[in-house]
């Protein structure tokens, strides 16, 4: 697995990435179709969720775009939703005195009138954070260090307590953990103001302990099972995720479970490396989720480096082999039912996948379960088929 040591620097910190996800908030672009509800009006059959209705909730991120344009696939395939931009924190809380609840409340709202549950994602990251929150904020000074502990704690209790019916998991700190494994936690170099202006962890703690008592205030006991820990190759920061997790255990803080976002390749990383990190964590006690599942064509890193690969055709033979790898990923899943709590796919259809803008801009590739949002793929038809 030499690709963890460099995947994460040239994929996930690319310049390009920020305005990509801005893009897909922003874009309002119908060319896939008008949506239609009830039923079955594109003639597909059978239902994904249906279908492992007796293993775990499938799960789709989506917002205004996938609600407009896809909203027959989204009801016949998911029962489970997460917001793909609408509940981060720079877009639901842009300035200290307002919030933007618009595009989150459709989510939820949806997901409440069609049963369905909901993650939510994410209460604190690095990244799509808004400026105002750290603003006038200063490494070292304690009394600066009480302005954002209760920017954060306000925050929290707002998110926490607005969606409380809905949510069943929140990513309460995404992607946190270092990519340099000789370190433990993602430092300011790194891009992390948290870190950085707490000067250490402890910001970590205090999200968990503001969800978990967000939570309780609102009933006693809800708390439970609800409080995850989200990030991407994960099979490469076991040691250090745990590590994490045994600190909050000694600050009293238990984490539910590990969001395995699972922004996978065709080969890698393979189902015995994913089977051993699953393994690792159930032995000490957690869930897991499959948090952000999608499969990329391209591999950047095959050569050991990052040297962008040209824009492949689709074929029906690329098709057949990227179901073959979902196929194995779900064979996998299936069997870890009982620790599994949900498997969620980033996006729905390839054609307004992040995947298209990162880290190539404008290449496109062919990530998910439908082509648009009325052409299912092959890979569709391979984890309904067990
Ligand atoms: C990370 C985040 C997601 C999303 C993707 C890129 O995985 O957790 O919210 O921003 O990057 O689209």
């Amino acid at each position: 697995m030499p690709r963890f040591s460099f995947v994460p620097v040239s994929r996930w910190f690319s310049a390009s990435l920020l305005a990509s996800v801005l893009w897909l908030s922003g874009c309002d672009d119908a060319s896939s179709g008008a949506a239609t509800s009830g039923g079955d009006p594109e003639g597909i059959a059978g239902s994904l969720a249906q279908k492992y209705a007796d293993y775990f909730p499938i799960g789709a991120a989506v917002g205004n775009w996938q609600l407009d344009n896809a909203a027959a696939a989204v009801t016949r395939d998911f029962n489970h939703l997460t917001a793909e931009n609408a509940m981060k924190a720079q877009n639901i809380h842009p300035s200290e005195a307002t919030y933007d609840w618009s595009e989150a409340d459709r989510v939820a709202g949806f997901a409440r009138s069609h049963g369905m549950k909901v993650t939510g994602h994410a209460l604190l990251w690095h990244r799509q954070a808004p400026a105002w929150m750290f603003a006038g904020v200063s490494a070292g000074d304690a009394a600066s260090l009480s302005l954002l502990k209760s920017r954060l704690k306000a925050h929290i209790e707002a998110v926490v307590s607005r969606y409380a019916d809905v949510i069943d998991n929140w990513d309460v700190v995404n992607e946190a953990i270092s990519s340099d494994s000789a370190k433990v936690y993602r430092d300011g170099p790194e891009g992390s103001q948290w870190y950085e202006l707490f000067g250490s962890e402890e910001y970590i703690y205090w999200a968990y302990q503001y969800a978990h008592d967000a939570f309780e205030a609102i009933e006693p006991g809800s708390s439970a099972g609800k409080l995850y820990y989200n990030d991407y190759t994960v099979t490469g920061k076991v040691d250090q995720i745990l590590t994490m997790l045994a600190w909050l255990e000694t600050r009293g803080i238990h984490v539910d479970g590990v969001g395995f976002q699972s922004h996978e390749y065709m080969d890698w990383p393979s189902t015995g490396e994913l089977q051993a990190a699953f393994d690792r964590f159930v032995a000490a006690g957690y869930k897991i989720k499959i948090s952000e599942l999608d499969v990329t064509v391209y591999d950047d890193y095959a050569s050991g480096s990052f040297v962008a690969s040209p824009q492949v055709e689709y074929t029906p033979e690329l098709e057949a082999a990227q179901a073959r790898r979902f196929a194995s990923l779900f064979s996998l899943y299936r069997a870890n039912k009982d620790s599994v709590t949900s498997v969620t796919f980033w996006g729905v259809t390839d054609n307004r996948s992040w995947l298209n803008y990162v880290p190539v801009e404008g290449r496109a590739d062919y990530p998910l379960l439908y082509k648009d949002a009325k052409t299912p793929k092959a890979a569709r038809t391979a984890i309904m088929n067990f």
